[in-house]
């Protein structure tokens, strides 16, 4: 078809001047732009409402970045008839047309790629490299989903009898609710509204109210690439007055969610309900959450294993289903480890993001400081507390890096997921006990092992059993094509995003045979 293979977008190399002066550039520049009304996205369309959200920096609330405009019950309607609406040429518009337009939004980010970031780095408080990933991440999505839709929209001749001639294809399903998170708010946002527009399903697409300015990026770039009105409508509102109005709505086909567990398990309950005048079953695609682990072996690369678990457990401020917030460590080697891990966090600098001497900045927003603040309360009654970092600035959604020894399998903190910078150390005196103890939540997503041992890696292979498995480095920044990502248990339902069974899922397969 034409187009080169796909390649993942290049990380950040700060050696590089340019690389550096780009981006206090283009946080001036965005900063130039902020604070003004953003209207919601319907039918090709600007919707302004009288209902707006204020979105604003966590490391400083006085700086305001928008006014988002919110969707009420009557904007759902429009948007999900105007997708309806769109549905019916989108569906049999060629697959090479729709990836070209995904291949163009691809460009387009590109070439914004830095001011893509800055928006993060104000909205969210992500740090420079973490906000420029996430946007090279959602410039894989759209390239490799692209090149995905081309490769399956080859209709497949199935058996051989003689005299007759079966044929497999697909088709889209309708239209898609595309629920996303505020913590990988363009890469993950515009990997399931692009998964889901490339394989002909127009999209209404909520983003998290907290990144709402940068859902609002996806308006930019796709009303540039070009998409014809109503593929793609930004709805952003609140989800006490349309989440489940949108996720009830008999005109929508299928939901494509990624956050919490309680909001997914929502989601699935309230979907499989037929609505009347509903014509199809609803196919939930539900990415949740984590509890992951990261086992150190008494042979493990000390040097290592406490660079990549400090990586894995507070870059972005451990706001990350992958983030790593258990580390279970063997008997022999825990003192050590421990003296050395709690030695190096004892120095991370902390500090507003947009700084990039700071390691760790603000959480997303108070909503998120507060739940933290309530799970490091909950880690001083269960556990033996070894670091809590209390300097930190005062103003701004900043938590304490903490960690928590002594920590049970049974523990609060050994189970639920807290998404922030609070990391649990276990201990095990044997490798099975500690795949037992790594193995013994709900969750199933990532998951990580440093040893030395080729039998120790064999059986972590076979017995940790996660969507995504680390050996002897970081457990987080799965790449689209290389690291396909995501779990099961109470992880989600759904095949991993960025591979090659993820766009199946927004499809229906058909087969016609011919007697000949
Ligand atoms: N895909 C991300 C990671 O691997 C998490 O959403 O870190």
């Amino acid at each position: 078809d034409g187009h080169p293979p796909f390649k993942n977008d290049a990380m950040i190399d700060f050696t590089i001047p340019e690389c550096r002066t780009a981006f206090p550039a283009a946080i001036a520049k965005i900063r130039e732009t902020a604070g003004g009304r953003i209207p919601l996205f319907i039918n090709g369309k600007d919707v302004q409402t009288d209902d707006v959200i204020p979105t604003t920096n966590p490391a400083d609330y006085s700086e305001k970045l928008a006014d988002v405009c919110q969707a009420g019950t009557a904007e759902i309607d429009a948007a999900l008839e105007a997708a309806d609406t769109a549905f019916q040429t989108w569906r049999d518009t060629p697959a090479k047309e729709r990836a070209e337009c995904l291949m163009r939004a691809a460009e387009l980010a590109r070439e914004r790629q830095y001011e893509l970031s800055a928006w993060q780095v104000l909205e969210i408080g992500k740090q420079w490299d973490q906000a420029y990933h996430d946007v090279g991440e959602g410039i894989d999505f759209l390239e490799y989903y692209a090149r995905e839709m081309l490769r399956l929209d080859k209709p497949r001749r199935m058996g051989r009898a003689p005299g007759e001639h079966n044929q497999l294809f697909y088709q889209p399903k309708g239209v898609a609710a595309v629920i996303s998170p505020w913590n990988f708010p363009f890469a993950i946002a515009i990997g399931m509204c692009s998964a889901a527009i490339v394989t002909g399903n127009p999209v209404v697409f909520k983003p998290a109210s907290i990144a709402s300015r940068v859902g609002y990026n996806l308006v930019e770039i796709f009303r540039e690439a070009g998409l014809p009105d109503g593929v793609f409508n930004y709805c952003p509102g609140r989800s006490s007055v349309m989440g489940d109005y949108l996720i009830e709505h008999p005109k929508v086909s299928m939901i494509c969610f990624t956050g919490s567990m309680e909001v997914g398990l929502r989601i699935q309950n309230k979907a499989s309900v037929v609505q009347p005048g509903q014509m199809q079953c609803k196919r939930v695609i539900a990415e949740m959450g984590g509890k992951n682990a990261i086992i150190i072996d008494d042979d493990a690369d000390l040097d290592e294993a406490v660079l990549h678990v400090i990586y894995s457990a507070f870059a972005f401020q451990g706001q990350k289903c992958s983030a790593c917030s258990r580390v279970i460590v063997l008997d022999p080697i825990y003192d050590r480890f421990i003296e050395r891990l709690v030695h190096a966090c004892g120095d991370i600098k902390i500090g507003r993001s947009e700084n990039p001497e700071n390691y760790m900045g603000p959480l997303a927003d108070v909503s998120c400081q507060k739940t933290v603040l309530d799970y490091i309360k909950i880690a001083e009654e269960e556990g033996t507390i070894l670091l809590k970092r209390e300097d930190i600035p005062a103003e701004g959604a900043y938590a304490p890096l903490t960690i928590v020894g002594d920590i049970k399998p049974e523990h609060r903190i050994a189970q639920e997921e807290i998404f922030g910078p609070v990391l649990a150390v276990m201990r095990a005196s044997t490798f099975d006990e500690a795949l037992d103890i790594a193995n013994g939540t709900r969750f199933a997503l990532t998951g990580g092992v440093f040893s030395r041992s080729p039998e120790h890696l064999e059986q972590a292979r076979r017995e940790f059993r996660v969507g995504n498995l680390y050996l002897n480095r970081n457990n987080t920044g799965a790449l689209v094509e290389r690291q396909p990502f995501g779990g099961f248990k109470m992880s989600g339902v759904g095949s991993k995003t960025g591979g090659p069974d993820y766009l199946i899922q927004f499809l229906d397969p058909r087969v016609v045979t011919e007697n000949t």
